[in-house]
């Protein structure tokens, strides 16, 4: 069983989706979690209670991550609550938008780049003076990164320079005993995949799979949980592929 007893951890995006999923597994592994949400306060406060009612520590922390000085604004909030240590950094929020190439506008293109690169870049620079040997840093990054899956050209490259980030944070930061890694799932039952909950939308998803069910967040949530825990301790500048076997 994943063990995080006695860290401290930040999830960005965890009112909903994978990031609640993953903050929930790292507060039954024994982490205290600071629960991040941009527009869902009422969703990450329950994340807390359940935590809480479970006799986990956490505490729900808001940031608007698109703009310039989210990352900024919200590493201060969470110097504020753990002082000068912080043990698991899961930069997990991000949006995403289907459109062919001909109708991907500037600003779509610029708002995908703020919050699923800018974000997870600044928000680590931040961190870095309490991130310690030790500390654990997890990306998300997406199939769509290795793969062709649908009319999603600018998100899928969002999710490569997450993959470029890790390969470049993990060579800097491996020295000061931090490790970088991403989990990269295929399509998850989320908000963000609701094209799921149509047949043909599931028929899509099965289609280009090998183990033939549809992901819950709590599957990529356990490996986040993992690749964050000492149990993975020798794995850095990884991508762990959790995505049932996708077009293979
Ligand atoms: N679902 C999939 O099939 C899939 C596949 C591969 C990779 N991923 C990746 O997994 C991660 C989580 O996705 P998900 O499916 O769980 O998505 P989701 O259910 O749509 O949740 C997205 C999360 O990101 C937060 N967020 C959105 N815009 C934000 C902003 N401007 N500032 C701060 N936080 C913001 C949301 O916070 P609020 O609700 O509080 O605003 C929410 O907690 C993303 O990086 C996504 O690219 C997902």
């Amino acid at each position: 069983m994943t063990k995080c007893n006695g860290k401290t951890a930040l999830v960005t995006g965890a009112s909903r989706g994978i990031g609640r999923a993953a903050a929930l597994a790292l507060a039954k592994a024994g982490a205290q979690v600071l629960v991040h949400y941009s527009s869902g306060k009422q969703e990450a406060e329950v994340v807390v209670e359940n935590i809480r009612l479970a006799g986990g520590r956490a505490e729900a922390v808001g940031a608007d991550l698109s703009l310039p000085d989210g990352p900024h604004k919200l590493a201060a909030r969470v110097r504020e609550i753990v002082g000068d240590r912080l043990d698991i950094l899961v930069a997990n929020a991000g949006i995403s938008r289907a459109a062919p190439i001909e109708e991907t506008t500037v600003e779509d293109f610029d708002r995908l780049f703020a919050v699923n690169v800018r974000a997870p870049f600044f928000l680590v620079q931040q961190l870095l003076p309490i991130l310690h040997e030790g500390s654990s840093i997890v990306l998300v990054s997406s199939l769509a990164a290795r793969a062709s899956v649908g009319t999603i050209y600018a998100y899928a490259a969002t999710k490569g320079a997450i993959d470029t980030l890790v390969t470049h944070f993990a060579a800097a930061l491996g020295p000061r005993g931090i490790r970088v890694n991403a989990v990269a799932p295929g399509v998850v039952q989320t908000d963000m995949s609701n094209f799921t909950k149509t047949d043909a939308g599931r028929d899509f998803a099965l289609g280009m799979q090998s183990l033939k069910r549809l992901a819950v967040p709590e599957d990529i949530g356990d490996v986040i949980a993992f690749l964050a825990s000492d149990q993975a301790r020798w794995i850095t500048g990884d991508i762990i592929h959790a995505d049932g076997g996708s077009k293979l």
